[in-house]
């Protein structure tokens, strides 16, 4: 396995240009599962995660072509061979449930693997469920898999979901696309990745209303076409890579940043005494001199703060002038990062879904352990302020949602290197 060393201490200077978002991705290829015309998305991630979606499609006879060195993803399911996503694959990667609400809108079945629980929770999927029989469908758990059946297709129906479920807004909004007569998601999550998946619907011939908002309105269809969508700007990434100079010092400017898609989360670092700055091109961040200041964070539903920033603001936090505390109000144990951050010298107590951080003067570099995406990418930034070599193992948690983290961070001067596994 993997691990990437950094060194800490220098300060950064340049332009990192901010991918397509993975989150967004991955609800997008399934999409291509609702028509038998071609699906093209540009601007697409190169992550494993894509990988794993594409390996997953491509299980059920789907056609799936990278192009640009994965930039672009054209997908067909004109030739569908199976509607059965496997645990080999499902496991891998949660999102691969997202394949069963266009698989029962367009084929009426789907055999889904349940996901399993995965390092910062159990992740059930009884939203999902609950809202898909509502629209008619039946759904039986089997030998661990959800077996899901739509006699003579789904039905539009009201749809209140008891939590505001990324996830089971998306296999929602899918499966209502084709639909007979009009679905209403109430509670529904208003992610920028929603949106981006209504967009491309509609481009596909999908009559929505309301995305973004918690009520989404969808007048199912006989049928979809093909459709070219770009896929939206990384908001997750975004949000890592303005932290980067706050660690390390310097000025970073994100290319593709919008502020829209990060407002909680800039709102952060302002009361954190963070300034960012709106360019031609997308979001700068320069390290006002000076320590950041102790700030409180909760995480929410969008457009709280989002739960995918958290480990990357706690690391800023760890050297703050004063005490944070963070709570994890989306996933039950989204923590993992603490005791590594504590390892290099952070000073933090963990009860619960609170987290309270004492900042310190300087975190000190230290062998650290990546156990999920977003804690693994915060042990990067940490390393990038401490004193002295972080080394970072098991980063193929990192590979899933970060496209060359070591080239990016390198171009605006970090030392940082990967060194490869046995
Ligand atoms: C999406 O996961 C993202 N993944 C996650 O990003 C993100 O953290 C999460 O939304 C919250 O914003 C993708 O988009 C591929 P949820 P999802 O359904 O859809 C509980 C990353 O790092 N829940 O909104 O799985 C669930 O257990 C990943 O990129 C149920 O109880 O999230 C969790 O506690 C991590 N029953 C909470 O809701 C259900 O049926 C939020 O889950 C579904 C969810």
């Amino acid at each position: 396995m993997d691990s990437i060393v950094v060194k800490g201490g220098t300060p950064l200077k340049g332009k990192i240009q901010i991918a397509g978002a993975k989150n967004a991705a991955l609800a997008l290829m399934p999409a291509t599962l609702l028509s038998e015309e071609p699906l093209t998305l540009t601007n697409a991630p190169r992550l494993s995660d894509i990988k794993t979606m594409t390996e997953l499609l491509r299980s059920l006879g789907v056609e799936v072509t990278a192009l640009q060195d994965g930039k672009v993803q054209v997908l067909s399911s004109h030739a569908m061979t199976s509607t059965t996503a496997d645990y080999d694959i499902v496991r891998k990667m949660r999102a691969s449930n997202l394949v069963l609400g266009p698989l029962l809108a367009r084929h009426h079945q789907a055999v889904v693997s349940l996901p399993g629980g995965c390092a910062i929770g159990a992740r059930p999927m009884d939203i999902h469920v609950t809202a898909l029989e509502a629209m008619g469908a039946e759904i039986e758990l089997k030998d661990g898999y959800l077996h899901a059946n739509a006699k003579g297709g789904l039905k539009g129906a009201r749809v209140p979901l008891r939590f505001a479920s990324v996830g089971a807004t998306e296999n929602v909004l899918m499966a209502a696309t084709l639909a007979k007569g009009t679905t209403v998601i109430e509670n529904a999550a208003r992610e920028p990745e929603i949106v981006d998946l209504a967009e491309c619907l509609r481009r596909m011939g999908a009559q929505i209303d309301g995305e973004g908002t918690s009520a989404i309105t969808i007048q199912g269809v006989d049928r979809l076409g093909a459709a070219t969508h770009p896929v939206v700007t990384d908001r997750i990434e975004l949000g890592t890579y303005m932290l980067a100079p706050v660690f390390a010092g310097g000025e970073v400017e994100c290319i593709g940043g919008r502020l829209d898609l990060v407002g909680s989360f800039v709102e952060k670092l302002h009361a954190a005494g963070v300034e960012v700055t709106e360019t031609a091109d997308g979001l700068k961040v320069s390290r006002s001199n000076g320590r950041a200041r102790a700030v409180d964070v909760t995480t929410e539903v969008f457009p709280g703060f989002p739960t995918d920033l958290q480990a990357q603001m706690m690391a800023m936090l760890c050297t703050a002038e004063g005490t944070s505390v963070l709570e994890e109000k989306i996933f039950e144990n989204r923590f993992m990062h603490a005791p590594e951050l504590v390892r290099m010298g952070a000073d933090i107590e963990v009860h619960g879904g609170t987290a309270t951080v004492h900042g310190v003067d300087r975190l000190k570099g230290a062998p650290v352990m990546a156990t999920d995406l977003r804690a693994s990418v915060s042990l990067i930034l940490a390393g990038l302020a401490a004193e002295g070599e972080t080394v970072v193992s098991r980063v193929y948690h990192l590979d899933r949602g970060y496209e060359h983290v070591e080239e990016k961070l390198g171009a605006v001067g970090a030392q940082i290197e990967r060194i490869a596994g046995s």
